[in-house]
């Protein structure tokens, strides 16, 4: 069957799903209600808005808590071993109330859904969990909701590898005014850590064309910002037919009226582009932000985890963002405790982070992954070691932080108003370069770009004065 023949069958299975929640309802005496809890990246974000499109268009109402759910679904992560323990945490708890939810749908879906020592525990464990799928079939979602409102016995499809993209179905934006765009799935690029490319697939990149329709339909909408999101956007277009740059396609999303803004996660830097660097100076909406895992400051870790740079090239970039957009914000992310991990290598991790100054990093100890390279490396750190390490590095990221945060103070900036704040009269929003500020504003102003004076540094983040 071709993509866009399946992609109609999953519209006809959304007609039948409607019907078949209208059948729960019946029983239920009330419109059934649906809870998706998040786990994970910028990714399983996107992919949950448009699961909740499809519950929504279904005939589900939005429970405001698990517990009054009639139908949970968790999109699971499985980038490190945390991230299992919380869904299986999170699942044991579910199981514990069920008696109280009899005939409760509890579905799992996402990265951790495509290992198959993971589906086995589930299959065995519990048993309460009645439908299960993985990333390369979110698309098929109408169908397998339909089955599992239908069908008496456990629904369990899994697929090995993308065959349609989970476009063209509904989708529910969490914020009105700001959205993410997938412009590509998947990974090629096998750090010897990571287990995306296993359970995300290989790289595909969308046609233009198609991101750029939804750009000006999402603009039409009423949303100001983009956030394009692939887990290595450097290489987008590589291997289309007819082959496309990223910084060609930022050019031409830069050019859509209504979006004021355009971000993009994330970047690797060994296809990062002088044509990019060029377009981060010259395109007034892209974002002076860039964020840039560069996992270790070692050569030789570098080299074992595959990353397919060294520490110059990485600091030459820093160098060239910096003399292209001056101010330019700076993220990272960096492992510590990977196979091998030597003082001398971490010192070298320790001394890059100071030397680059990063507006902030996600910082991770590494986590061992069944079926990746390093998994089988020999001289494991042991986690005291790694504990240690990780420690003086949070230090290390923090002092860089508040000092690169800092450098903002008393300037004025252009603040998107997100949300509104626990503290009655303030909304909380971000500058161009993702700094959090809050300032005294109404819920009305919400999505709304305001002028607001950053004067109240607080080490990661502002207090602002409205101008
Ligand atoms: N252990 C620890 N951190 C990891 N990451 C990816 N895989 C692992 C792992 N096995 C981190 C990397 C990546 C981020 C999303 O998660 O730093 O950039
Ligand atoms: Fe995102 Fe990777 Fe976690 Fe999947 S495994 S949700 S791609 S971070």
């Amino acid at each position: 069957m071709e993509a866009t023949e399946k992609t109609a069958r999953q519209m006809e299975f959304l007609e039948k799903a409607r019907g078949a929640a209208a059948a729960y309802a019946e029983r239920l005496g009330h419109a059934p209600r649906s809870y998706i809890e998040t786990f994970g990246c910028q990714m399983n974000a996107r992919d949950s808005e448009k699961l909740r499109g499809i519950l929504r268009e279904a005939g589900f109402a939005d429970a405001r808590e698990e517990n009054e759910a009639d139908l949970v679904l968790y999109n699971t992560c499985t980038v490190r071993d945390n991230a299992d323990q919380h869904v299986y945490g999170r699942l044991g708890r579910l199981g514990g109330n069920r008696k109280s939810h009899p005939g409760r749908i509890v579905g799992l879906c996402g990265c951790l859904m495509q290992e198959p020592h993971a589906v086995e525990k589930i299959k065995k464990s519990y048993p309460f969990v009645n439908l299960v799928f993985g990333t390369h079939n979110l698309y098929a979602f109408p169908e397998l909701l339909y089955r599992a409102l239908t069908e008496k016995k456990r629904v369990f499809e899994i697929e090995e590898k993308t065959t349609v993209l989970p476009e063209s179905l509904p989708v529910e934006r969490k914020h009105g005014f700001k959205s993410g765009v997938n412009i590509m799935y998947g990974c090629d690029n096998f750090c010897t850590y990571c287990i995306v490319p296993y359970v995300r697939g290989r790289e595909i990149s969308r046609e233009p064309e198609d991101i750029l329709a939804e750009v000006r339909h999402l603009a039409a909408d009423g949303v100001k910002e983009i956030m394009l999101l692939g887990q290595n956007v450097n290489s987008y277009g590589k291997k289309l037919a007819e082959p496309a740059t990223f910084a060609g396609l930022l050019r031409r999303i830069c050019r859509v009226e209504g979006i004021e803004r355009v971000r993009f996660m994330t970047s690797h830097p060994k296809d990062l582009s002088d044509d990019l660097v060029r377009a981060m100076a010259e395109e007034k909406k892209l974002c002076p932000h860039l964020h840039l895992p560069v996992q270790s400051g070692s050569d030789r870790l570098l080299k074992q985890m595959n990353r397919h740079y060294d520490r110059a090239h990485y600091l030459g970039l820093v160098e060239k963002l910096r003399a292209a957009v001056p101010d330019i914000s700076l993220t990272t992310d960096i492992i510590v405790g990977f196979p091998g991990e030597t003082e001398e290598d971490f010192e070298a991790t320790l001394s890059l982070v100071r030397e680059v100054g990063f507006d902030s990093a996600f910082t991770f100890i590494y986590s061992k992954r069944t079926g990746t390279p390093a998994a089988s490396y020999p001289d494991q750190v042991p986690d005291e070691v790694a504990h240690e390490r990780f420690d003086r590095l949070l230090a290390a990221v923090k002092e860089g932080a508040e000092r690169m945060c800092g450098r903002f103070a008393g300037q004025v900036a252009e603040v998107l108003a997100e949300e509104e704040n626990r503290q009655p009269g303030y909304i909380t929003g971000r500058t161009p370069h993702n700094l959090v500020v809050h300032f005294p504003g109404t819920k009305e102003e919400i999505g709304k770009i305001v002028k607001v004076r950053l004067s109240d540094p607080r080490g990661f983040y502002y207090f602002g004065e409205r101008v």
